[in-house]
């Protein structure tokens, strides 16, 4: 018997004995089913402390019961009660070595599928056209991307989508300083942020070009064709730009992923008219805006979201607004989630009060904002380059790398093509895997000897003992047939096999909470059991019998495969040679 998830097939048998034993129902998740620390013992079930209230009768004889009733002797040893009422669950070990045969032929490694798949409209990364990406933006690729894999890989359908700022005032001063370089040779828009700071220099020194630009953002919203293909000219260069960052993080967004904040404006007509027909609108200072109930400023007044403003024009609000009412309505998305840093918190969690007000949100969708903290640099404050400007991405990335070719160089014997494929692996896999592994509430420190450390939480941490199972698999030769007898006598076996267990339930906690960390955890988990298994458990010693050496072969392949399957769902490569 091959089962997704140890913790609760557990749980579902607790819940069965409490059923028979004192009539309560409890869903097999809530049985507080936890791996134990103990010594000697694999699970330790909770569940008599937290229940003994609700059925009125002490701890220990909830637990007596449970025990009593427990119908587990194809998967557990006789069940003991320990302390107050805690019940000590120790796995068969005929049944612990079933369930790793049957593991090793599951590509899934035991990971069930979703049984009611989602469609999840999944925004992330998000930059802003004519302007360089800046770290904000890189944390919401890294993170968006692994949940786009993770949630794919759970069996969900994941329509990602990139909101481009490529729309609004700006692009008025943004069209009138390329009409001005168009010209220059070489100039042009080469450098996105420099490009981005001389039109704006301009915009606010030269009155005469700030009136151009001004006409010309008319012009742009007014459907002006040579206007239009010159906005068209600047988003294609910037698409270019970001395809670019895409391909060297290995994310997976491409072209047709881009829905720019352009492609919601036929929507907002309708967006807001609806908004004003079903009376939620306001009139304040010429503006139409919605103030959904719950939302106050510091003053205790009531907070605006401006859905139209007194220009006529539209912005943020009412695109995001559309966002909600287009992909619910016209895609039937029945999750939408937003990867976008901690401060637009407020701004997201009143669009859905809206969205909600207005009906274009129920309860059967889904919606949620994926918020994250800053990336700090190694004084706390934010990170810059050392001569005090922002951090440019692609510089950033290669860094990365530069520095992984060195820690790569000094311990392996690959040839110079390989070690260079290799230290890309390394070194953007570091990057992302620092920010994947910290929990995405909090800001973290960047810090390249931490992020590129060979021990401790860290991609290439990882990397490496993938790459070690691997040679060693290598040396064995011929690799044990399907079917190959596993042996659990030593705890160190045992200990390695509990915790490749566990994996169904990391990822399912991983995508049900949006939080990459948790399946980081679990990877260096599963490395640090490795790590111990290898140095107690020999496997290719002439002293190892044949029939132990393939069982310890097969423990090693399974950790490599859910070592790598679990990298790439972080978006890492698991390079077979470091
Ligand atoms: N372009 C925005 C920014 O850089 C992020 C957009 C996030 N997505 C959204 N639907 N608002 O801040």
């Amino acid at each position: 018997m091959l089962h997704g998830d140890v913790g609760l097939e557990l749980g579902a048998r607790v819940a069965a004995a409490l059923r028979t034993a004192l009539r309560v129902e409890i869903a097999p998740a809530d049985a507080v089913i936890r791996p134990s620390t103990r010594p000697g013992v694999d699970y330790q079930c909770n569940v008599a402390m937290s229940l003994a209230k609700t059925v009125g009768r002490p701890p220990r004889e909830v637990a007596e019961a449970i025990v009593a009733h427990l119908d587990s002797d194809d998967l557990l040893e006789p069940p003991e009660i320990a302390g107050p009422g805690f019940v000590n669950l120790v796995l068969r070990r005929e049944w612990l070595q079933d369930t790793a045969i049957a593991l090793t032929g599951d590509e899934r490694v035991g990971a069930p599928l979703a049984d009611r798949p989602r469609r999840v409209a999944l925004d992330y990364s998000s930059p802003n056209v004519a302007k360089e990406m800046h770290v904000g933006h890189l944390r919401s690729s890294i993170i968006g991307d692994a949940l786009n894999r993770l949630l794919t890989f759970a069996g969900h359908e994941v329509i990602p989508h990139n909101h481009l700022g490529d729309w609004g005032t700006p692009f008025g001063m943004l069209i009138e300083h390329l009409l001005d370089v168009e010209g220059d040779a070489g100039s042009g828009i080469s450098d996105l942020n420099e490009f981005y700071q001389r039109a704006r220099e301009k915009f606010d020194t030269d009155e005469g070009f700030a009136d151009r630009a001004r006409r010309r953002v008319v012009l742009l919203q007014g459907g002006d064709e040579p206007t239009l293909a010159l906005w068209r000219a600047l988003v294609e260069e910037s698409e270019r730009h970001f395809e670019h960052v895409y391909q060297l993080l290995g994310v997976q967004l491409t072209a047709k992923d881009n829905y720019g904040e352009s492609f919601y404006n036929p929507y907002l007509d309708d967006t807001v008219a609806e908004l004003e027909a079903k009376g939620l609108t306001t009139l304040s200072d010429g503006a139409v805006c919605v103030f959904p109930p719950g939302f106050t400023n510091r003053e205790g007044e009531p907070l605006p979201l401006i859905v139209r403003k007194r220009d006529g024009g539209y912005g943020y609000a009412a695109t995001d607004l559309a966002t909600v009412r287009y992909w619910v309505g016209e895609r039937g998305a029945t999750d939408l989630l937003y990867v976008v840093g901690n401060p637009q918190a407020q701004h997201f969690q009143m669009i859905f009060a809206v969205a909600r007000w207005a009906g274009w949100l129920t309860d059967a969708q889904h919606a949620e904002h994926i918020g994250f903290g800053h990336v700090l640099g190694e004084g706390g404050r934010h990170i810059r380059t050392r001569a005090g400007g922002t951090i440019k991405l692609v510089d950033l990335l290669d860094e990365a790398v530069e520095r992984a070719a060195t820690v790569v160089a000094e311990r392996s014997d690959l040839d110079g093509a390989e070690q260079a494929r290799v230290a890309r692996s390394v070194g953007i896999g570091a990057v992302k895997y620092a920010d994947l592994s910290s929990d995405r509430d909090k800001d973290y420190v960047f810090s390249w000897p931490k992020m590129l450390a060979m021990d401790g939480n860290t991609a290439v941490y990882l990397q490496y003992a993938n790459a070690r199972i691997l040679s060693i698999v290598r040396k064995a030769g011929t690799l044990p047939p399907p079917g190959t007898p596993v042996i659990l006598a030593e705890d160190a076996e045992r200990a390695l096999v509990l915790v490749l267990l566990r994996w169904p339930a990391a990822v399912r906690a991983t995508t049900e909470t949006y939080h990459p960390h948790t399946l980081c955890g679990y990877l260096y988990d599963l490395a640090t059991a490795w790590s111990t298994f290898y140095e107690r458990c020999h496997i290719l010693s002439p002293e190892t019998p044949a029939e132990v050496r393939a069982s310890r072969l097969v423990l090693a392949r399974l950790t490599s495969r859910t070592l790598t399957l679990g990298l790439s769902l972080l978006g890492i490569d698991a390079p077979d040679r470091v």
